[in-house]
């Protein structure tokens, strides 16, 4: 098959994970935790659905706590996830690794990765389902931060209010928002834990680049 240009490792690459990349990443994912854990607390106080989170896995211990927490970690989530679109989206990043993404390529990458035919070899590249549920944790990222304003300040943002549907809505969204993103956390850390390579080089920022392009192998 004809190598992927994009896949051969080039001097002017920096390295696969930069690290404002990895420090935006680690602190999303602390910043997760802490609000889907204290969310269930709060949810608990007074549940949408005929079910309540065990206490165990909650944070905050009772519902003032947890809002705290809640209110201290949307601070963290917010603006480490606009430091890290900034830089992703300035340094060509977002275009270069997530894109592009087509239907018939994430179906086509679905296929070989059941068959077991998907390459690892390269952290600088992403295969398709990567590319599109990437995508879509940080689009429901986005979803459940601005249904969680309608929430919290539904007076104070009347027209986002509306987009939703109303303060109803907007808190339906954004429990189904936390849900979609507990599913995606779940199947993405089996993954980075099945290709412990993938997971070291999120720690470490991977290979370091060829110096010149003579190392690069022919
Ligand atoms: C908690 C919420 C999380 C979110 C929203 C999230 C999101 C993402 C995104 C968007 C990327 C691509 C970043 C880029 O290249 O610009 C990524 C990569 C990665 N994440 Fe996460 N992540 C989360 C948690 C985790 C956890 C808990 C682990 C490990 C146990 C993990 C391991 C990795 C690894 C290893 C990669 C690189 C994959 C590769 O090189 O093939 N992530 N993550």
């Amino acid at each position: 098959m004809k190598a992927d240009p994009t896949s051969i490792p080039s001097r002017h690459d920096g390295p696969p994970h930069p690290l404002w990349l990895r420090m935006t990443h680690w602190l999303n994912a602390l910043a997760v935790l802490i609000m889907v854990m204290s969310g269930w607390r709060i949810y608990n106080a007074s549940p949408l659905f005929d079910f309540t989170f065990p206490a165990g896995i909650t944070l905050g211990g009772w519902l003032g706590g947890a809002l705290q927490w809640h209110f201290a970690g949307m601070w963290l989530l917010v603006i480490n996830g606009l430091v890290y679109l900034c830089l992703c989206l300035s340094t060509g990043r977002m275009a270069r690794r997530l894109f592009p993404v087509t239907p018939r390529g994430v179906l086509a990458d679905a296929r070989r990765a059941l068959a077991g035919h998907l390459d690892h070899s390269d952290p600088r590249r992403y295969n398709q389902v990567q590319r599109a549920a990437y995508l879509f944790a940080i689009l429901d990222l986005v979803l459940v931060v601005l249904s969680g304003l309608v929430v919290w300040k539904s007076v104070q943002f009347p027209m986002l209010r509306e987009l939703f549907g109303g303060y109803d809505a907007a808190r339906l969204i954004h429990f189904y928002g936390m849900a979609a993103i507990v599913a995606f956390v779940a199947g993405h850390a089996t993954m980075a834990l099945l290709v412990p390579r993938s997971l070291l080089a999120m720690l470490s920022g991977g290979p370091r680049p060829p110096r010149s392009d003579k190392e690069i192998a022919p």
